[in-house]
């Protein structure tokens, strides 16, 4: 292929990748599969690299993230970004209203936005095409974070429509209430240090220097003002609709109020929706903004020196509740780590009942300088379970006493280490500490592991203390006297326990090395790990440097995996899982790719060459995974005979590719 075809190509593709980021993330209407998106985009990673010159700088490649930025320069704002005057009282709301209506007596309408409780940030468009990124950082000048904004897939890197030639456009980038739990559901796997809040984490991510981690961690964004248009429309309202034929995602909440219509009551009601649904929301507010709509009106009302009079932001109260610390206790994990957690007098707290918050670790009951007993504040930002942010010192006793961390095992009564840099305590005896020893044993059984049905906590409790076993693979040598004599133990479920360990042995490699329970192994982790070294041999012979080379590898899991096979212990039991004949190889089934790696397919009908088992067997074989039922997920509908027509709609609704058995078997070959 020559430069000149290349170019071609590569406009046609960008042309397609952004459309398609379009109807995926902003319009959430797929029309083609993940796995069809991810083959052009991997086309015009290769073409890029092929030929250099072609790649742009907002080439849809940029999605993936990749570039560096080392400094974050500082840029000067075109139009100072202001902020707002806001309150926490609805009187003080109907007093702005007020005095508003006094200045603009015809012609009045309001907005009412949600208060996005993110960073904000100001695109500049230029050509259509997206230049710069820049922080608010004092209001006149903020930070150049092009790199990582380009990563959102919500903002476009190129508009489409009637754009004006420059101009740009504000809102507020955010972290999705799931994302930033799943991130922190990371962390707790790699016993790192957890996020505090979105916002924060939010505002943290836009400043890191690889792009990559950004483009990962999903971040997105709700546009709020627009800037440098000229009049476009008479009103903000309007303008910020019209906006979204460039291809920008609008929030979808915002309302106007014309005065004519009862406008006040139309605000107060807007605030108090917001406020009990506020909880439903898939991402934090703090408030509303209210704005005057039209432009001529708002010119007139004018700025303060911080604030435009044309608008002001009601600030909810936070979720915030007082209560009594009744006391600190101490959970001990399967690895031995040691987490703090307050135990509450019951609260009332967003609609449900607060009795624990979780503390982390020692670091964290220092910073909150916590004593006993004391009155706290309990607030929910962003997960599940609360957090105490405070102490009402007011209400604190003069003898109370400092809470001291705990220096034994509140299990095992071995005394607790903390090495340097680490942020938990831990119990160091975990060939006996009990409940590190259960810990390891339901860690195997869960099932992201063996999946092993039919035991429960209780019973492997009950097995540990009945002596039975000590660690997972005296599970596999239980016998059938022995599990039926347990207590609440009755044939049925006695059979039933063996019957899911004896079929754990066919669960495959990544799971048993996940279920080995080494540190900071989570289950992607398990997963690389295989892929790359195949087989627990070669793990285990596999020195810093190799583990390190192996994606995703950094060295406190390559010290981790080191340190638990130096350990005897540990070897007899992989030994003596090996000889049970657990699966501690990847299998390379014959015919077997990674083609749709990752793709969902969904296997219905009656089809000719194949039974619908043996096609269900390739798609796995070849890295895809078969699920029951179409959904918006699904990647691929691999239709048969006699298919239910209403399935064909549905798919054909979803925009999911349907592939005839032919079509299947082209895909495999092709
Ligand atoms: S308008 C001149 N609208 O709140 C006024 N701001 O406290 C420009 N914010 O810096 C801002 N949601 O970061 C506006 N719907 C919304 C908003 C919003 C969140 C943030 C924004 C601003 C801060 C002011």
């Amino acid at each position: 292929m020559n430069l000149k075809e290349a170019r071609i190509e590569v406009e046609k593709l960008t042309n397609e990748l952004n459309k398609h980021n379009h109807l995926y993330y902003v319009e959430n209407n797929p029309s083609i599969s993940d796995y069809d998106f991810d083959m052009l985009l991997k086309r015009l990673q290769d073409l890029e690299q092929q030929f250099p010159e072609l790649a742009s700088a907002n080439s849809p490649t940029k999605r993936v993230g990749g570039d560096i930025t080392k400094k974050f320069e500082t840029v000067v704002h075109k139009y100072p970004m202001l902020s707002l005057s806001n309150t926490y009282s609805e009187e003080e709301i109907e007093e702005w209203v007020t005095r508003v209506k006094k200045q603009v007596e015809d012609d009045l309408e309001y907005v009412c936005e949600l208060k996005y409780d993110g960073v904000a940030i100001g695109i500049q468009y230029v050509n259509g095409e997206l230049k710069q990124a820049v922080t608010r950082g004092d209001g006149s000048q903020g930070e150049n974070v092009t790199n990582n904004v380009k990563t959102i897939r919500t903002i476009p890197l190129s508009l489409k429509g009637d754009f004006p030639e420059d101009f740009e456009i504000r809102g507020e980038i955010f972290f999705p209430l799931k994302n930033f739990q799943k991130l922190n559901e990371q962390k707790r796997e790699a016993e790192e240090q957890e996020f505090a809040n979105p916002r924060n984490t939010a505002s943290g991510t836009l400043k890191m220097q690889d792009s990559k981690v950004v483009a990962k961690r999903g971040l997105d964004c709700f546009l709020y003002g627009v800037y440098g248009t000229g009049n476009l429309r008479e009103g903000h309202y309007e303008t910020v609709q019209k906006v979204a034929d460039w291809g920008f995602k609008i929030p979808p909440n915002s309302k106007r109020y014309i005065e004519k219509t009862n406008s006040v009551e139309g605000v107060m009601d807007f605030i108090h929706y917001w406020d009990k649904e506020r909880a439903n929301l898939p991402f934090e507010i703090d408030g509303i903004v209210i704005k005057v709509n039209k432009y001529h009106k708002q010119e007139e009302l004018g700025y303060t020196a911080k604030s435009p009079r044309w608008a002001i932001a009601y600030k909810f109260k936070a979720e915030r509740v007082e209560t009594v610390l009744e006391q600190v206790t101490y959970q001990v994990g399967r690895t031995g780590a040691i987490t703090p957690v307050a135990n509450l007098k019951a609260v009332q707290l967003g609609g449900t009942t607060v009795q624990r918050a979780s503390l982390y670790n020692a670091d964290q009951i220092e910073k909150l300088d916590l004593y006993e007993n004391d009155s706290v504040f309990v607030e929910k930002g962003g997960e599940i379970i609360p957090k105490i942010v405070g102490v009402n010192l007011d209400k604190r006793a003069k003898d109370a006493k400092k809470i001291k961390f705990i220096e034994h095992c509140p299990e095992c009564k071995t005394e607790l280490v903390r090495e340097e840099g680490e942020a938990h305590h831990y119990c160091p005896n975990s060939k006996a500490c009990p409940t590190q020893i259960k810990g390891r044993i339901e860690h195997f059984i869960s099932r992201k592991a063996m999946d092993i049905d039919g035991i429960g906590a209780e019973t492997v409790d009950a097995l540990v203390e009945a002596n039975l076993i000590s660690n997972y693979s005296d599970l596999y040598t239980l016998t059938f006297d022995q599990v039926v004599n347990l207590e609440r133990m009755a044939d049925k479920s006695a059979n039933n326990l063996l019957e899911g360990v004896r079929k754990s042995k066919e669960q495959a490699f990544p799971k048993v090395l996940f279920g080995l329970g080494i540190r900071f192994v989570g289950e992607t982790v398990a997963k690389k790990l295989a892929k790359s070294l195949k087989n627990i041999n070669a793990l285990q012979k596999a020195d810093f440097e190799q583990l390190i080379a192996v994606d995703e590898i950094g060295d406190r899991i390559a010290e981790s995996i080191i340190a638990f096979f130096a350990e005897e212990s540990n070897l007899e039991i992989v030994e003596k899982l090996k000889s049970l004949g657990l699966k501690f190889e990847v299998e390379e089934k014959e015919n077997s790719s990674d083609k749709l790696d990752g793709k969902s397919f969904v296997v219905s009908g009656v089809f000719t060459a194949f039974s619908r088992n043996e096609l269900k067997e390739l798609i796995e074989t070849n890295g895809g995974k078969n699920v029951g039922s179409i959904s918006k997920k699904t990647d691929y509908v691999l239709a048969g005979d006699k298919m239910g027509p209403s399935k064909l709609q549905k798919a054909t609704d979803l925009g999911i590719t349907i592939l005839s058995e032919d079509e299947f078997i082209a895909l495999l070959n092709g």
